[in-house]
């Protein structure tokens, strides 16, 4: 193994009306909180109304900023934590899915800081705070509920990038799988294949850590077991409960340490995809993955070999893919660019892309001539 330091400091609460306990501990970080949700979700499946009410119940006021959008725009982030700053707020909290809540990990620690968000994210900040950021979840997916990452793009830069800092973590999150009975199939699907790449990453990761590679596996297998079976019933209450527990430990640490880190290529691809066509997070990484695991055939051959035989059995790369492939075309997700809408005419386009933000991951760096082969498996017509 590689040394590592645990460290994980989100305190989080999970299960039906969890929400009803947000207000006691909020009251311990002041008495004014900055309100940040998207584009109404929350105001339909009960849990604004409910954190609402905690707050006022526990006599903090609320200034609210709403309209953070799937995959979010640093501009948004600027204009909330300029916001939150003039209104000298005590605690930024956060009611939403992935976007909004990495959003407002950067406002809280840009409120804090004065600082401008995007010198954050490239990291020509150095932050050394943040304000107390509680997070509501009703997305199954990111697992940025219990992680130190945050993801944004700036259409200036022609960049959509993650950053990680230990600032970022929240306080406290509130987990309630009834409010993700309404997200609709198409993101309960692409949440499912992003809990699934997050292990995967893991695994392509440097290093050797066999606890770990369990917990990759453990986490994988119950995405295999419930998935299926809650795109087919999705108001099942313990099927949810179950995708947002697995989604949480996809990526709060617990399947990494002992690697120095995970991979993240297959990300970083995908962040193209998203900042040009803005496609859905998930579907990205279904229609990336196998790519890549396509032309990392040699140089993560053995990896992919263990792979396909703890989830399925067989030590047959092509086999793997392939049964990857049916898992996310059975949830509905795209395994191709064009089953996302992006036509072959896109290629030059994104490779561009890729090329000039020399998009890759952590262990498998690429080539240009690497980047080119991704691109043409995930073009590639059955
Ligand atoms: O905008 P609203 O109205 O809230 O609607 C959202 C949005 O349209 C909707 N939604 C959320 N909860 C719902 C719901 N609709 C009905 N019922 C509910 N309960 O779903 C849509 C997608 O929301 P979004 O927050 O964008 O999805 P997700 O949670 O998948 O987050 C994706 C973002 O997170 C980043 C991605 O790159 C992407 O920008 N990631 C963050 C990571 C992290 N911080 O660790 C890691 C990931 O790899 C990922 O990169
Ligand atoms: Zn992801």
């Amino acid at each position: 193994m590689k040394n590592f330091i645990a460290y994980n400091p989100t305190k989080l609460y999970f299960g039906k009306n969890v929400v009803s306990e947000l207000g006691k501990p909020a009251s311990a970080y002041g008495n004014h909180a900055l309100l940040v949700f998207g584009g109404g979700s929350v105001l339909r499946n009960g849990s604004y109304a409910a954190v609402r009410m905690q707050l006022e119940q526990h006599g903090i006021r609320i200034t609210e900023y709403s309209g953070i959008k799937p995959n979010p725009r640093v501009e948004d982030v600027r204009k909330a934590a300029e916001i939150g700053r003039k209104q000298a707020v005590d605690m930024v909290v956060a009611v939403g899915g992935g976007s909004v809540i990495d959003s407002a990990k950067i406002i809280a620690i840009c409120i804090a800081e004065n600082c401008d968000s995007w010198e954050l994210m490239t990291g020509k900040y150095n932050p050394s705070r943040a304000l107390p950021l509680i997070a509501v979840l009703t997305l199954a997916a990111t697992g940025t509920e219990m992680n130190s990452a945050a993801v944004l793009q700036n259409r200036e830069t022609g960049q959509k990038i993650g950053f990680k800092h230990d600032l970022n973590y929240p306080a406290l999150s509130f987990l309630d799988p009834a409010y993700t009975l309404s997200v609709p199939a198409d993101h309960t699907a692409y949440g499912i294949v992003d809990l699934v790449a997050h292990a995967m990453e893991s695994w392509f990761g440097q290093g050797k850590a066999t606890l770990s590679d369990r917990f990759v596996i453990a986490v994988i297998e119950e995405a295999m077991d419930v998935g299926p079976a809650l795109m087919k019933q999705p108001d099942h209450y313990e099927l949810r409960e179950r995708i947002m527990w697995a989604a949480t430990n996809a990526l709060n640490n617990l399947t990494g340490y002992g690697r120095i880190s995970g991979e993240w290529g297959v990300h970083a691809l995908g962040h193209v995809l998203s900042f040009l066509y803005d496609t859905p997070h998930g579907a990205t990484l279904s229609v990336i993955y196998p790519a890549w695991m396509k032309a990392m055939r040699e140089r993560a051959g053995e990896r992919i070999r263990l792979l396909g035989s703890r989830l399925f059995g067989t030590r047959d790369m092509d086999g793997t893919i392939s049964r990857l492939e049916d898992f996310f075309r059975e949830l509905g997700s795209p395994v191709r660019c064009q089953d996302a809408g992006i036509e072959p005419a896109k290629r030059e386009e994104i490779l561009a892309l890729m090329n000039r933000n020399r998009s890759q991951g952590i262990h498998f760096r690429l080539t240009d001539a690497e980047r080119e082969e991704i691109l043409s498996h995930a073009f590639q017509t059955r």
